[in-house]
């Protein structure tokens, strides 16, 4: 029997990563082939034009799966019934500037939204948040919709972990399918630490660790590691506009393994709001390795951590305060 249609909101749907994320849902990327979806596009007065334009080609492309679509500038219209919400819209950084910097514009789209999201979207509905700063919007999401269960308000670093894996795969020459168990600890910002003490890759003889097989400690702990903290900023160096098509992908990752859990002996890194594991203070939303299975994320505990990687997970840690507190001060 075919299943009901899922209800998915992505808001700045008419921007560059709402142009590449829609097409990836009406295909079934995000929730499976075989679960039918209905789409509900949000975006602003200035952008309602474009949004058409997007529903139009939706239209177009006739996707099977796509049961309907709704494009609306009315956030109530466009958090109406929705199961999950892509939370896209805002402003993205330019050329030189950090994620910060374009705090005061995107933390009060999040606060006014909290509520929307809180009052007309479907009960258990899961919510990632991708707009800069990612970790703080959906943060502040989170304190002013506070009956959604926090366990369902989540930020984006599968990008980053996305790009780990990449990396690893790039300098060993192996396929980046094989590689997995990388970690993303903490702000989706330069401060975040890509960490592959644990990562694996698969050979014919084993699964056998990125650190032995890399034998460059130096490289690993150093260019690696700058690599994926700043490849952000060198894609808008490189294409002039932020990424749109990793990061569109990279949700799509994120939500899948979310509603349909991550596979046997992998986890992924989630932007969550948790209990204080790995001595991380507690009352902010930091990426942690996380396995997912029945609709739910745990995070992965007892992992050694070194002095060299605690020294990492407490610096963006403590960006991530001094973020929370910048965006109190723009809110009020
Ligand atoms: P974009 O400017 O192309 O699109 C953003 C869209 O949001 C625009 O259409 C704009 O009209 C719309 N918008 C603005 N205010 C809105 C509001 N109040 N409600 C609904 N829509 C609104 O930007 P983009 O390249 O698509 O990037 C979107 C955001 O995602 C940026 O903040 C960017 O920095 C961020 N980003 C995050 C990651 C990540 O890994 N977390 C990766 C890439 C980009
Ligand atoms: C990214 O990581 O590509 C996005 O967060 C965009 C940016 O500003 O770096």
């Amino acid at each position: 029997m075919a299943k009901d249609p899922v209800r998915v909101l992505v808001t700045g749907a008419a921007g560059q990563i709402g142009y590449a994320l829609v097409p990836m849902i009406a295909r079934g990327v995000m929730l499976g082939a075989d679960q039918p979806v209905i789409l509900h596009m949000l975006d602003i007065p200035p952008a309602a034009e474009a949004l058409n334009g997007v529903k139009m080609e939706l239209v177009d492309a006739a996707f099977p799966l796509l049961k309907g679509v709704v494009a609306t500038t009315d956030v109530v219209e466009a958090c109406t019934g929705v199961n999950v919400a892509v939370m896209v819209g805002g402003f993205p950084r330019k050329e030189g500037m950090e994620r910060k910097d374009v705090m005061s514009k995107n933390v009060s789209i999040y606060k006014s939204q909290a509520s929307a999201l809180e009052k007309h979207a479907a009960a258990n509905c899961k919510v990632l948040v991708v707009a800069n700063p990612a970790n703080t919007n959906a943060l502040i999401l989170k304190e002013f919709a506070p009956s959604i269960p926090e366990k369902n308000i989540s930020c984006l670093t599968r990008l980053d972990h996305n790009r780990a894996l990449g990396q690893i795969s790039e300098r060993l020459g192996v396929q980046v399918s094989d590689v997995k168990n990388v970690i993303i600890w903490g702000n989706h910002s330069s401060t975040q630490y890509p960490d592959v003490n644990h990562a694996t890759v698969t050979t014919p003889s084993g699964d056998k660790a990125v650190r032995e097989l890399v034998a460059d400690d130096a490289w690993l702990n150093g260019e690696f590691i700058s690599t994926v903290q700043q490849r952000g900023a060198a894609i808008i160096k490189a294409r002039k506009f932020s990424s749109a098509l990793s990061a569109a992908s990279s949700a799509c990752d994120h939500i899948r393994d979310w509603v349909l859990g991550t596979p046997q002996g992998t986890w992924v890194s989630m932007g969550v709001y948790f209990d204080g594991s790995y001595n991380v203070p507690a009352g902010l939303i930091y990426s942690f390795p996380v396995t997912c299975a029945n609709g739910e994320w745990t995070i992965v505990q007892g992992l050694p951590i070194d002095e060299f990687s605690r020294k990492k997970l407490d610096l963006t840690g403590e960006e991530l305060f001094e973020e929370k507190a910048l965006a109190y001060s723009c809110l009020f």
